[in-house]
């Protein structure tokens, strides 16, 4: 794997979640925060270019890229293999280094395959600095942050005592691998994982976490509960019996959501299928902080860009 971290410490790309210092992780959060907050400050990536490489479509990630680059005064590219010569074959690999070659040393990568992104990072040119903005099932770090941001507003950043709850398509999910990577990083009390068994992940994703195959039982007094996306773009074929034995089994309606805490909140990374693994009444409701996680998602990416692309901080 391509290190994450250089010698001093600092971030040079951000792949994964996994094995991220606590310390480093907690920086970047606090930095997003007080982005969220304040600001960037006076545009501290000007003369600075950041392309979105993007192999699969997004809505939110790339456009809160982009966002979060202009909000830093970056330049900010993009790249749309649909539109692009990788329509006539060209690899992955070659586009980057052509646009490297334009001096762009700022990416934010999408691709279908995992580890896809980790290669790309491995065949950059030193101080050219790669974002995870999700590789197949495998990672989604910077949506795992802007979960753990959104958690810590609404709940306080000590999760020892917090029970969470993430539910669906775990399988095909790289958001909730980042998101158990970064609870457990940040000490969380208890995570149940809920799904049936052809969505459950068949690596070690899981480990540590309760599991159910029971929607009302999972959610009995929990703090906060992750749904998931049912993925069907990355499903084989009869996974799922229908779209309504999932939602009468696995979706989240405002009934259900009455088991857990009174004052739990629901997340969901977005794109939702409504009336499959969420209902309107709970994804629009009071206890939704769905549009919050996408607010979070421009403060985040601030802090990550800002880390790998900005100069370093002076030495006391
Ligand atoms: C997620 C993704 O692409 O992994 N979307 C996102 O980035 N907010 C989740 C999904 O597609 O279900």
């Amino acid at each position: 794997m391509t290190e994450q971290l250089d010698a001093q410490g600092r971030l040079r790309h951000l792949l994964t979640l996994e094995g991220l210092p606590r310390s480093v992780l907690e920086r970047l959060l606090d930095r997003a925060q007080a982005i969220a907050e304040r600001g960037a400050g006076a545009a501290p990536l000007a003369g600075r270019a950041v392309c979105t490489l993007f192999f699969e479509p997004s809505t939110r990630t790339r456009m809160s890229f982009q966002r979060a680059a202009q909000r830093l005064g970056a330049d900010v590219l993009n790249f749309d293999a649909s539109t692009s010569s990788t329509t006539k074959g060209e690899t992955a690999r070659d586009t980057l280094k052509n646009i490297e070659a334009m001096g762009v040393h700022g990416f934010v990568v999408r691709h279908a395959d995992n580890g896809a992104v980790d290669a790309l990072a491995a065949a950059a040119a030193p101080g050219t600095a790669l974002v995870n903005a999700g590789d197949g099932r495998h990672a989604h770090p910077t949506q795992g942050l802007l979960d753990m941001l959104t958690l810590r507003q609404a709940k306080g950043a000590d999760f020892s005592a917090l029970r969470v709850a993430i539910v669906g398509d775990i399988r095909h999910s790289r958001v909730a691998r980042s998101d158990l990577h970064a609870l457990r990083t940040l000490g969380i009390g208890e995570v149940r994982a809920c799904a049936p068994a052809a969505l459950l992940p068949d690596d070690a994703t899981l480990d540590g976490c309760a599991l159910y195959d029971d929607l009302d039982a999972a959610l009995d007094g929990v703090d906060a509960v992750m749904m998931l996306r049912l993925q069907r773009e990355r499903m084989e074929e009869g996974l799922v019996p229908s779209l309504e034995a999932y939602h009468a089994a696995y979706g989240l309606t405002a009934a259900r959501l009455r088991r857990a805490a009174a004052d739990a909140v629901v997340l969901h990374p977005g794109p939702m299928n409504r009336g499959v693994e969420i209902d309107d009444e709970v994804a629009d409701g009071p206890q939704s902080l769905i549009l919050r996680q996408v607010a979070n998602g421009v403060a985040v990416r601030a802090a990550v860009l800002e880390a790998l692309l900005g100069d370093p901080p002076a030495a006391a």
